[in-house]
């Protein structure tokens, strides 16, 4: 096994809070292992154009707090092709990078298990996407951040929502995943809560609109996943219950990207560190291909590819404990 000397570390695909409290944390364990640490700006794509930034303990100072990512993140086209990861590849040989973190979802993780299948190249995934769909940890970075922002939004939107007697669509996200939605929903008390993995259909919404207007509701909360399965994107879904019950004044909130930022919770900064520590340290140890992660609060390993390809299932007991509630 060569000896790992100097390890470079870059933020991939959407950002999320906590991926600078990882930054801090994979730079600092290898300051502490007397390792050099190099950032890559932009993810694949800084890779590919030799976009570094030499990294020591100080410099990431203040930074644990801070949403976002000092190394700024991409979705990158060229990695895509053979020609981009040998130019990312002759970079890292010629900058004499031993081993990468990457710190990113499973976009992000694809193309690491592809550059290590054509250069045995020694990588080790942090995930970090606020979507929570990566399977081999029960949390991701920035997941707790993007639940506390997104229940802080709609609590809002409830007082406003009550004040009028309105009914609000609100847009959260994940595109292919219901983990925001759910667990946002169930946490700002959402009347229903619709999820890509569980479409039970528009007409089993309106019966239950209907429910609670006969049970004395006067406004209510419908918290929509982005990626839902319904067929119809926010807006169409708030115009078919307008016109089906027109007892209903609707409006639609769509949160975006401001879940994505923002300071991230102390939960997702104890998970980076956590996290960053045994990214490196595996590292050390001669491990590769490997995605750290959580799993019933013990930091633990998955094959990257695993990772990948694994699923995430919803919470059932969460959906019934939603029904539940909105009685
Ligand atoms: O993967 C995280 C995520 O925030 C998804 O929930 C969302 O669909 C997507 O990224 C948006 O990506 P972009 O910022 O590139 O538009």
């Amino acid at each position: 096994m060569k000896e790992i000397k100097k390890i470079a570390v870059m933020t991939s695909g959407g950002d999320a809070p906590g991926m600078n409290a990882a930054i801090r944390s994979v730079v600092r364990t290898c300051a502490f292992y007397e390792k050099e640490c190099i950032g890559v700006y932009r993810g694949y794509q800084g890779l590919i154009e030799a976009d570094f930034l030499p990294l020591d303990a100080r410099k990431v100072k203040n930074i644990i707090n801070k949403g976002g990512t000092i190394l700024k993140s991409a979705r990158s086209n060229d990695f895509r092709t053979e020609e981009g990861r040998k130019k990312a590849h002759q970079n890292l040989v010629k900058e004499n990078i031993d081993a990468l973190v990457i710190i990113g979802g499973d976009g992000s993780f694809t193309g690491g298990v592809v550059f290590n299948e054509e250069y045995n190249f020694p990588i080790i995934g942090i995930p970090g996407t606020i979507d929570n769909d990566i399977y081999g940890t029960s949390h991701t970075l920035g997941y707790d951040t993007a639940l506390n922002t997104a229940v802080e939004a709609i609590d809002k939107i409830r007082d406003t929502a009550s004040s009028h007697n309105r009914l609000f669509f609100v847009e959260v996200m994940g595109r292919d995943a219901g983990f925001i939605a759910l667990n946002a929903g169930v946490g700002a008390g959402a009347e229903e809560i619709l999820i890509p993995e569980e479409n039970l259909g528009i007409d089993r919404l309106l019966e239950s609109l209907k429910r609670s207007r006969s049970k004395g509701k006067s406004s209510s909360i419908v918290v929509v996943a982005e990626g839902d399965r319904t067929g119809r994107n926010v807006f169409e879904l708030a115009d078919y219950v307008e016109e089906n019950l027109p007892e209903y004044e609707v409006r639609v909130s769509v949160l975006g990207h401001m879940q994505r930022g923002g300071s991230p919770s102390c939960f997702d900064r104890v998970l980076a560190s956590r996290l960053g520590v045994k990214a490196v340290e595996l590292l050390l140890e001669g491990e590769s291909d490997i995605m750290v992660g959580l799993i019933n609060n013990e930091v633990t390993t998955t094959n990257l590819e695993k990772a990948i390809k694994g699923h995430n299932s919803i919470n059932k007991e969460l959906l019934r404990v939603s029904d539940i509630m909105s009685t």
